[in-house]
């Protein structure tokens, strides 16, 4: 015994919008170790944001090293990478150098709003729909690669060569991974770019066109969990099998084990992402909605419906880094239960617009029903309860497009921890709000894609198995009266948070 372990171990990289985290799962999908590293958010104009994706993948090549030495395990006893990601932000690089060409923009940036005013306008809303699964919105890295490319005419006659790439973060980090030898992309990834097929698996010539974004530019999509390559040994420290590619999204929907059609998770992070398995079948949303693809295991391709909030989380930071009114994310716990009720107050966190269902890239933040009481508990109180209630406008939009009704809400994502929001939600929704024990669900779903890439896991049913059951369940105690009123006056405060900067 030369006391050399060679126990294995798959190793998730979770790319977020603001850190970059790397997660290390043993055979049981316990997670063994973690490192997390923020990363600056540039806001350089009101409603536009920007990353730098060279710090994007400092941190998240810092992150992964650091995870492997606190779990003290070695690269090469990983057995596969897989990697999740912010999904939309859109990165342009030089394939030679891999130098970006410009700061990457990221998912919430609103810079190209009027454009999309302007495709709808020109009748391209239905096509696009029925094409790409989505509405058209700046949230898209369509119309963010087409704005980058426009910047100088030079630039896209390098993307017609081949000397400009264009990737979404899954991309970025794989061709840095690579040695800067793969650009791929999987088909979750794709689904969020407005210029993909969901329907042929394939970028969509008319849209490329439409975009001025040339094919060659475009990495090659593939199912979301396959070996794509091996790592390079310069920059992991080992040759290891790429092996699993989701959004950030999509992989906590298979993180939570939702492999049945009609299972429903709801992710809690900066957003509020709320994604039902609709089975083999794309879904049609007539109520604003997204469909999406959830995953592609071999030929086999899952859909998805989607209801994407874009500020849930980011409102509580709202809070306490622009009011200062905690000093704390964990503080609106306590501040909530020390009051009743809102005292009639809404906080419509509208700061990027409003995603799903409303699509009105003009709303802005409102907070309504102010009166000489209000005080800072009833703000922090609404700013909880305005996630719930954006989660309620899409569960409800999502059992009308999908037909079935939800039996129970997984949820997973950082402020699931707070258990005021956990009983609001069940209360709101009138539904078994259900949280897993372990709710690192994104980074378990990228490593679960990459485990069964490589045969670290044989399948699905060993993957429910490692799940478990053992969750905390809130359950309404809330009169259907009471629960109908509340949610009249957030349709009423949402109302108003809505068109403001159209008639300027
Ligand atoms: O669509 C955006 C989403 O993927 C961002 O997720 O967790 O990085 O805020 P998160």
């Amino acid at each position: 015994e030369n006391g050399v372990s060679d126990k294995r171990y798959i190793l998730a990289l979770d790319q977020g919008t603001t850190s970059s985290r790397a997660i290390l799962f043993d055979e049981s999908a316990v997670a063994v170790g973690v490192a997390q590293l923020p990363f600056q958010q540039h806001y350089p104009q009101p409603g536009h944001v920007e990353h730098d994706a060279v710090e994007i993948w400092q941190t998240q090549r810092d992150a992964m090293h650091q995870c492997l030495q606190n779990a003290g395990v070695r690269p090469d006893q990983v057995a596969a990478v897989g990697i999740t990601n912010q999904r939309e932000t859109t990165v342009i690089w030089d394939s030679a150098t891999g130098e970006p060409i410009a700061p990457a923009i990221v998912w919430q940036c609103r810079r190209t709003a009027e454009r999309c005013d302007e495709l709808v306008q020109g009748g391209w809303g239905d096509k696009i729909r029925s094409k790409t699964g989505l509405v058209v919105d700046a949230y898209f890295s369509a119309t963010k690669a087409e704005w980058m490319l426009n910047q100088s005419p030079e630039l896209r006659q390098r993307a017609m060569r081949g000397e400009l790439l264009f990737g979404t973060i899954d991309s970025w980090l794989l061709f840095q991974l690579s040695g800067k030898r793969l650009h791929m992309t999987d088909v979750t990834n794709a689904s969020r770019t407005m210029l993909f097929n969901i329907h042929t698996l394939d970028w969509d010539d008319e849209l490329l066109e439409l975009f001025g974004i040339p094919r060659a530019m475009m990495p090659e999509v593939r199912p979301s969990s396959l070996v794509y390559g091996l790592t390079d040994p310069g920059v992991f420290g080992a040759e290891v099998a790429l092996a699993g590619i989701a959004g950030d999204q999509q992989a906590a929907l298979f993180g939570q084990g939702c492999f049945q059609p009609g299972m429903a998770k709801n992710t809690y992070g900066t957003g509020c992402f709320l994604l039902m398995n609709t089975g083999s079948k794309p879904t049609a949303s007539t109520h604003g909605l997204l469909t999406t693809i959830g995953w592609q295991i071999g030929e086999e391709v899952t859909y998805a419906l989607e209801g994407s909030v874009f500020i849930a989380g980011a409102g509580v930071q709202w809070l306490r880094d622009e009011l200062g009114l905690i000093k704390d994310a964990a503080e609106t716990e306590a501040l909530a239960y020390s009051v009743p009720d809102a005292n009639g107050v809404y906080l419509v966190p509208a700061f990027t617009g409003l995603g799903a269902p409303y699509w009105d890239p003009y709303a802005r933040g409102t907070i309504w029903g102010l009166t000489r009481g209000t005080n800072r508990a009833h703000l922090a109180r609404a700013c909880l309860e305005a996630i719930a209630y954006q989660t309620r406008d899409v569960l409800e939009a999502m059992e009308i497009d999908s037909g079935m009704e939800v039996q129970r809400l997984l949820v997973d994502g950082g402020a699931v921890q707070n258990k005021f929001l956990m009983e609001f939600q069940a209360d709101l929704l009138r539904l078994d709000v259900v949280r897993p024990e372990q709710f690192e669900s994104t980074a378990r779903g990228a490593a679960f894609l990459a485990g069964l890439a490589v045969g670290f896991w044989p399948g699905l049913d060993v993957l429910t198995e490692l799940i478990g059951t053992a969750a905390t369940v809130f359950t309404a105690r809330m009169s259907d009266a009471r629960r109908q009123e509340l949610y009249k006056g957030w349709k009423q405060a949402a109302q108003l948070s809505q068109g403001w900067l159209i008639k300027k």
